[in-house]
């Protein structure tokens, strides 16, 4: 065995719980996805997707899909840089950038590509990037490529933020990365604060709405919009991953930025561009959510009703205002075994253990779609009340 086989053979997490039978991951979805799913035949209520509004199996999407991929082919073969850029891609930047309210945007294949190939690159060797500790993964990797000086600062904790940015030289750009909905526990950054800081000391803000947009602010244009910010913010990303129903991402900015950007951003000049596919379901998906704005309201509705239930029966679920819901365990072998009582009374929910939440804050996270009914929530509130308590999480 070579040396790299000694070291990866190690790594035995994954089967310590396979063999206690509660290794939740990589399950097999066999039909449309909605909120309800089958697996191996058998029917779940789905409660763990980022398909908040509910579009994945939208008839005018899928629709969408096909037209561009007769009209364009399956994939594009090539950076959006050379060969890569359809027209298709142009004309969704250009609603985008309206939608968001701002100046240019770029389309991206992945979310996670957005904030790799944005983070590492806006700012140089003399500045500072300053983030959230929640911040999600693909903001934690731009920052690493970066060559500038990385600042982290406790969640939400202003104060803390304050105390990074004195560190910081004053005549040096000191760029702040936050989530603007947090993807495991769904609070919201405290924008107001942010922005306070920033023009206190001179600084830039750039806010992820992967889980905002289609959420929050007016038709869905995001956290930025929700607190009236948009134009205080610097620079906006999204993905089309969650409430757009398909795969790819954006940010957003004005002129200048976009243009260093669409010329230094490595993932996206070194990387193919986003499929005809992708990118017209995510634009058709972009003109329901403004469109169709009794969705959102039905997606608000669930989501107070299931706030209300989960509060009631005892459960803690933090700081959360959006439909991401977590439920608290502070225990990684039971997050796993309450996740797999749970999918025997078909229910899916997601476990979240390190890196994606710290050691002592595991928990399960519901999340919610606007086509989720009070039905499928009463269900999924009884029956993970009987599995908290047989595993002793609430009393
Ligand atoms: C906050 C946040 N940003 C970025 C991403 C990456 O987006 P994508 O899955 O579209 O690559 C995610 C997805 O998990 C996310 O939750």
């Amino acid at each position: 065995m070579g040396l790299l086989q000694e070291k990866l053979s190690k790594f035995r997490l994954p089967q310590y719980f396979m063999e206690r039978g509660v290794y939740p991951y990589f399950r097999e979805i066999d039909s449309a996805q909605d909120t309800e799913v089958t697996m191996d035949g058998k029917r779940i209520l789905m409660f763990g997707s980022n398909s908040y509004m509910g579009l994945t199996y939208h008839e005018r999407i899928i629709n969408a899909a096909i037209e561009a991929t007769r009209k364009y082919g399956t994939g594009c073969a090539g950076s959006r840089f050379l060969n890569g850029t359809l027209d298709l891609h142009v004309q969704l930047e250009k609603e985008l950038a309206e939608f968001v309210g701002k100046e240019e945007a770029l389309v991206y294949s992945t979310g996670f590509t957005v904030n790799e190939g944005v983070v590492s690159c806006l700012t140089d060797r003399n500045d500072y990037i300053l983030c959230d500790d929640r911040d999600h993964a693909s903001i934690v990797d731009g920052r690493r490529l970066s060559f500038s000086t990385q600042l982290k600062y406790k969640h939400n904790d202003m104060a803390a933020l304050e105390k990074e940015l004195q560190k910081c030289k004053p005549d040096a750009v000191k760029l702040i990365v936050v989530d603007g909905v947090f993807s495991m526990e769904g609070d919201l950054a405290n924008l107001p604060e942010i922005v306070r800081l920033k023009e206190k000391y001179n600084a830039s803000i750039m806010v992820d709405e992967a889980h905002g947009l289609g959420v929050f602010g007016r038709d869905g244009r995001g956290v930025c919009d929700h607190f009236g910010l948009t134009d205080q913010v610097d620079v906006i990303m999204g993905t089309f991953s969650k409430s757009l129903a398909s795969i790819g991402g954006f940010v957003a900015s004005d002129k200048d930025t976009i243009n260093w950007l669409r010329h230094n951003s490595r993932s996206y000049i070194f990387s193919a561009s986003n499929t005809p596919a992708a990118t017209a379901a995510a634009r058709e998906a972009l003109h329901i959510i403004q469109e169709d704005k009794q969705r959102r309201q039905n997606l608000w509705d669930i989501t107070n009703y299931a706030l209300e239930k989960f509060r009631a029966a005892g459960f803690e679920i933090g700081e959360t205002e959006s439909p991401i819901i977590p439920l608290y365990v502070h225990d990684a072998d039971k997050t796993f075994e309450v996740t797999k009582l749970a999918f025997d009374e078909g229910i899916f929910i997601n476990p979240v253990i390190p890196p994606a939440c710290a050691p002592q804050d595991t928990l399960v996270r519901v999340a919610l779609m606007a086509t989720h009914t009070k039905e499928q929530i009463d269900y999924a509130v009884e029956h993970l009340t009987k599995a908290f308590k047989k595993l002793d999480i609430i009393k």
